[in-house]
C-alpha cells in the first residue's frame, strides 16, 4: 500500500562536495534495494568509489536532504559520443533508502530529473530496471515510458518532447529555490551559538 507522506527535507541538486554524503546514502540502501539500484551485489568499496568519482563524470545528481543527511537520490548521466557531439540520451537512475520508499520521493525524483534532461536538450532517458522491481516501472509508465524487455531486465524509454516556456519556467524555479535554500542553511550554520 502507497503511504502518502510529506516529507520535512529538500530536494536540490548535489555536488561535489555532497560526494561523501551521497557516498554513505547509498552504503545505507538496504541490501534488496542495493540490488536493485545496481543491478547487483557489489562491495561497499565499489560503492564508496562509484559515489566519490560520480561529480567527475558529466550528469546531474539530486538529493533528497533531511537533517543534512542525502536519504535518497536521482542521477541522470548522459550518453558519452565519440564525436563529443550533445547527448541526446540520458540514463537515470533513483535510490530511495528503506524508511522513505513508498512515499512519493521517487516519483518526485524522477519529476525533477526529468525536467532537467529536457531543458538540458535530452531528448530520450532510460531507466534499467529488474523484472522484479514494480516501482521502477511504475514511475516509468507515470512519466510516459515505454517498457521492454531486455536480456533479463526492464527498459523504461521515456521520449521528452523539446522544452517549452513552462518545463523551463518549472526547471528555473526549482533552482531558485534551491539557491535559496542553500542560502537559508548556510545563515543558520553562521548563527552563533546558544550561550
Ligand atoms: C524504486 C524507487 C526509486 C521508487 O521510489 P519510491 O519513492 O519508493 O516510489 P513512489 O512512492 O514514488 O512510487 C512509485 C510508483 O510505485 C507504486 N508503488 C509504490 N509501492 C508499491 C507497491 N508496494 N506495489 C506496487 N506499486 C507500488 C506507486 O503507486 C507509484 O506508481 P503510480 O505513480 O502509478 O501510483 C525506490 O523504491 C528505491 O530506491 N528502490 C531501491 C533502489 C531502486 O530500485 N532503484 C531503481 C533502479 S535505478
Amino acid at each position: 500500500m502507497l503511504h502518502e507522506h510529506i516529507h520535512p527535507g529538500v530536494m536540490r541538486r548535489l555536488n561535489v562536495g555532497d560526494a561523501e554524503a551521497f557516498a554513505e546514502h547509498l552504503l545505507r540502501l538496504d541490501p534488496v534495494s542495493r540490488q536493485m539500484r545496481f543491478e547487483g551485489a557489489l562491495s561497499d568499496d565499489t560503492i564508496r568509489k562509484y559515489a566519490l568519482g560520480a561529480f567527475n563524470r558529466p550528469g546531474v545528481h539530486l538529493g533528497y536532504v533531511e537533517n543534512g543527511m542525502i536519504r535518497a537520490a536521482g542521477e541522470l548521466v548522459p550518453e558519452v559520443r565519440k564525436d563529443f557531439s550533445w547527448p541526446a540520451e540520458a540514463e537515470a537512475a533513483f535510490s530511495v533508502e528503506k524508511h522513505l520508499q513508498e512515499g512519493r520521493i521517487g516519483t518526485r525524483l524522477a519529476e525533477r530529473i526529468i525536467g532537467y534532461a529536457r531543458v538540458s536538450g535530452i531528448r530520450r532517458i532510460v531507466l534499467n530496471c529488474l523484472p522484479q522491481n514494480v516501482r521502477m516501472q511504475r514511475i516509468a509508465a507515470h512519466f510516459g515510458g515505454e517498457l521492454r524487455y531486455l536480456e533479463g531486465e526492464y527498459q523504461g524509454i521515456i521520449e521528452l518532447g523539446a522544452p517549452n516556456l513552462a518545463t523551463c519556467l518549472r526547471a528555473g524555479l526549482h533552482e531558485g529555490f534551491d539557491l535559496v535554500d542553500r542560502a537559508l542553511n548556510f545563515a543558520e550554520t553562521m548563527r552563533p551559538a546558544p550561550r
